[in-house]
């Protein structure tokens, strides 16, 4: 039986929009967790948290551990866990991983990059009651280099649609769908019975995710899809500086903070 939460999320299909956005710690789950539908720990952190420059240095441990954490923050949103490079290349890895990530975080399903071509390793994790998600367009696990978008042309555009079915048949719940062509992410969307959740993909998608530091202001994306809705790096200085000044000036801690 589905879990109760993948099948709320399957039926707002076409009825709601889907709100979803990455945690990687549980004071940033706790906060969201409200608002959101489904909030993911991905490997983004490597390039978030940890300035990798590829998301091909995310260990399994890492994931683990800012899942733990994540994890402490959810009371409502469904959680899903970036499976990290190089942790399913073949079925038997990919299961001893999925189950681990499973067991350790108590999360709802993993998310794995790929179409077609890990279709038997999507169908292994499902076959042995792993919820997955998919994960097509830009797969940054797979580019070395600058990212550029999908489905510019009509190779790219089959091969994403192909993709897009195959994730479909083999049992994903739903199908993220990074860096594509506008008109290439409706075709899908409208093709198949499971949500799509977009990253700069255009607002035909079932629904949308962003990376929750670059929406808080905290990091210096300068990607066209990131829209800002804080500040928060200015709100954390003049908060951290007024600490600052009264530390200096001795005006805290005040009797108020002190025993
Ligand atoms: O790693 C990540 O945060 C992701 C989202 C951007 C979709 O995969």
């Amino acid at each position: 039986m589905l879990n109760p939460k993948i099948e709320n999320l399957i039926k707002k299909k076409s009825k709601s929009k889907i709100v979803c956005l990455t945690a990687y710690s549980k004071n940033i789950a706790k906060n969201i967790d409200p608002y959101t539908d489904l909030i993911l720990v991905g490997d983004s952190l490597g390039s978030v948290l940890y300035e990798f420059n590829t998301t091909r240095l995310v260990t399994l441990d890492m994931m683990i551990n800012h899942s733990k954490s994540v994890k402490q923050g959810i009371t409502k949103s469904l959680m899903v866990v970036d499976m990290p490079y190089q942790t399913y290349r073949n079925k038997s890895e990919a299961l001893k991983n999925a189950k681990k990530i499973a067991k350790d975080t108590k999360c709802d399903a993993v998310k794995l990059e790929g179409g077609t071509k890990i279709i038997p390793i999507i169908k292994h994790l499902i076959q042995n009651n792993i919820n997955v998600m998919g994960h097509i367009g830009i797969l940054p696990q797979s580019v070395k280099g600058k990212f550029k978008v999908k489905g510019k042309n009509l190779r790219e555009q089959n091969q994403l649609m192909k993709d897009a079915k195959a994730l479909e048949q083999a049992g994903v719940f739903s199908i993220v769908l990074e860096g594509i062509k506008s008109a290439v992410a409706k075709k899908i969307t409208s093709n198949i019975e499971i949500p799509t959740i977009g990253i700069g993909a255009s607002n035909d998608c079932d629904g949308q995710v962003l990376v929750t530091d670059d929406l808080l202001g905290l990091t210096n994306s300068n990607i066209k899809f990131v829209k800002k809705y804080a500040d928060l790096g200015k709100s954390i200085q003049s908060a951290v500086k007024s600490f600052r000044k009264e530390v200096i000036n001795k005006k805290f801690p005040s009797k108020k903070y002190s025993y």
